[in-house]
């Protein structure tokens, strides 16, 4: 009962209206007037040596700063917690004042052998706590919006976890100078992100040379590799590993437009969620591969949004989030193993709260999952797989991993997008096992890994938190999970 009434007011105090998270913001920022309404250019040149000249990145002096920066502990924290957490900024621009926020989790366990490993969320312009407290994080937060409860699947379990609000703009990271939110875009994220972990590593310098990767979801699947290859160019570049990067993982993402789109409307056909003669009518009239919209595209597109109704399309099976009344219902999903349909709800409510917010040394902010002052995106990559083949070719790790009932950046895109590759297949596709179930399917590409998480939405640990910590254990590994 009392947790009826909490998330009762919860929704009063938020509304309900479909709240922006992640891929949804794609869409609206390139619709936005800033953003041109075809193709952007491909401002990545990716190249096979770095030809031009290395400059310097600011450094600043961070001692001592590690300290001032852990967390006592968090309001609603339950009893047992076992592990060092940290949050603070890092400055990337002085001369702007500008300044990430980061929340580290150290392992319970041997922390000093384990890898440290960068969590990024996508949007553009959402916030990396949606990781870290609804999906892979070492908290969960319960329905009540105030107390949070342990996360016996938490990625900590197996490495040290680096949660980045990026860029400046989200969540609590901010610029003095506002004209910054004007520029985001690709590249400047990315370059951000590379000083914040320069600095970052030296306010903890004891994870410098640490085996580090990244990992990320929707839109990241742009962030994660633009940071990766960012990274070894600079490392080429001063002949020094001044990150020791060795491979990343990107869930649900978005990694090329033409096969992104043309997979999201196979897949809305393919689980029944829209009809054969609207399917037809999308590939008839809409350009997929110019990206230009038409009045035609235009319509038929609102019709297959009418055909698919109210549903959560990050989890096409899930219930959405609905007032206990409306719900007609006398349990409220709350645990791990039945996510929350109004977690972003309650997460804004814990995040905005001001004792968290002191406890967590961020400064007051007005928090929401999804940036409001990032109006604009203006650089957008419209494809990654350039950059996929380098990190290929240099030897990285790459895991492509999808929760298979997410409908807004599906599965079927990243088969499409990785089938653009033509990488020869080295593990033939086969189910994956976990307590002898089926956790997914995998097919082994030369340099690449396809995994699936089966029963999972876009957040992937959210929804099948065991499937996804068994997942990224093997990841870190560099094993595929077992085929029985
Ligand atoms: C931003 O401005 C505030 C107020 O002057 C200052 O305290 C803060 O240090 C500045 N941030 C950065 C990153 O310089
Ligand atoms: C920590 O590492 C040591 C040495 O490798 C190992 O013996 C021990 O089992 C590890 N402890 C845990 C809890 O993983
Ligand atoms: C890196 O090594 C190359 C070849 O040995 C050399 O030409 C270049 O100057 C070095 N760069 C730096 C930054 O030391
Ligand atoms: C699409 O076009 C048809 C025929 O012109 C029209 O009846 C319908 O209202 C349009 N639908 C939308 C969603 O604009
Ligand atoms: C719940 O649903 C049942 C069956 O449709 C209906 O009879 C009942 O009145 C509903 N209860 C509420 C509180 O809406
Ligand atoms: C956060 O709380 C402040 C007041 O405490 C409120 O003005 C603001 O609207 C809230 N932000 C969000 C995103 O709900």
């Amino acid at each position: 009962m009392i947790k009826l009434i909490a998330t009762l007011c919860l929704l009063a105090l938020f509304g309900l209206s479909n709240a922006d998270i992640q891929a949804n913001r794609l869409f609206k920022l390139l619709k936005s007037k800033s953003s041109t309404s075809s193709h952007d250019s491909n401002l990545w040149t990716v190249s096979e040596e770095a030809t031009n000249e290395y400059s310097p990145v600011y450094i600043a002096p961070q001692d001592g700063l590690a300290e001032l920066d852990k967390i006592s502990s968090l309001p609603g924290q339950p009893e047992g917690v076992d592990f060092n957490q940290y949050t603070g900024y890092v400055t990337v621009n002085p001369n702007a004042g500008r300044a990430l926020f980061y929340y580290f989790v150290e392992s319970p366990t041997n922390s000093s052998t384990k890898p440290l490993v960068l969590w990024l969320n996508g949007g553009p312009g959402c916030s990396s706590m949606i990781g870290a407290m609804s999906e892979l994080g070492p908290f969960r937060i319960n329905s009540d919006g105030k107390t949070l409860f342990i996360n016996d699947y938490a990625w900590s379990k197996v490495a040290n976890m680096l949660f980045l609000e990026s860029p400046a703009g989200v969540g609590f990271s901010y610029s003095n100078t506002t004209s910054d939110y004007d520029k985001s875009g690709d590249k400047n994220t990315a370059k951000d992100a590379y000083i914040f972990l320069v600095n970052w590593l030296e306010r903890f310098p004891q994870y410098k040379t640490r085996d580090f990767y990244i990992a990320g979801e929707s839109y990241a699947g742009h962030y994660v590799p633009q940071l990766a290859y960012t990274i070894l160019l600079n490392n080429k570049k001063t002949n020094q590993t001044i990150i020791n990067i060795k491979g990343i993982a990107i869930g649900n993402a978005v990694i090329d437009h033409d096969t992104f789109v043309k997979g999201k409307f196979d897949y809305w056909w393919s689980h029944a969620i829209i009809s054969d003669a609207t399917h037809a009518a999308i590939h008839k009239y809409c350009d997929i591969p110019s990206g230009s919209s038409s009045p035609m595209c235009d319509n038929i597109t609102e019709k297959a949004w009418s055909e698919i109704g109210d549903i959560d399309v990050y989890n096409i099976y899930a219930p959405i989030c609905l007032t206990p009344r409306e719900r007609n219902t006398s349990t409220i999903p709350g645990s791990i193993n039945s996510f929350d349909p109004c977690w972003q709800y309650i997460l804004e409510f814990y995040l905005n709260d001001s004792t968290v917010q002191k406890a967590l040394h961020a400064k007051p902010t007005s928090w929401d999952l999804c940036s409001d002052v990032i109006t604009s995106w203006n650089d957008r990559a419209v494809t990654i797989l350039p950059i996929i083949k380098y990190l290929i070719a240099n030897g990285q790790r790459i895991w492509v991993f999808s929760g298979d009932i997410d409908a807004q950046v599906p599965i079927t895109s990243s088969r499409y997008a990785i089938n653009a590759l033509n990488l020869p297949i080295e593990t033939a596709w086969r189910p994956w096992y976990l307590n002898k179930e089926v956790g997914g399917y995998l097919e082994a590409y030369k340099g690449l890994l396809l995994i699936t998480v089966r029963g999972a939405g876009h957040t992937v640990p959210s929804y099948q938190p065991q499937r996804a910590l068994a997942l990224f254990t093997s990841f870190l590994g560099g094993t595929l999970p077992p085929s029985s």
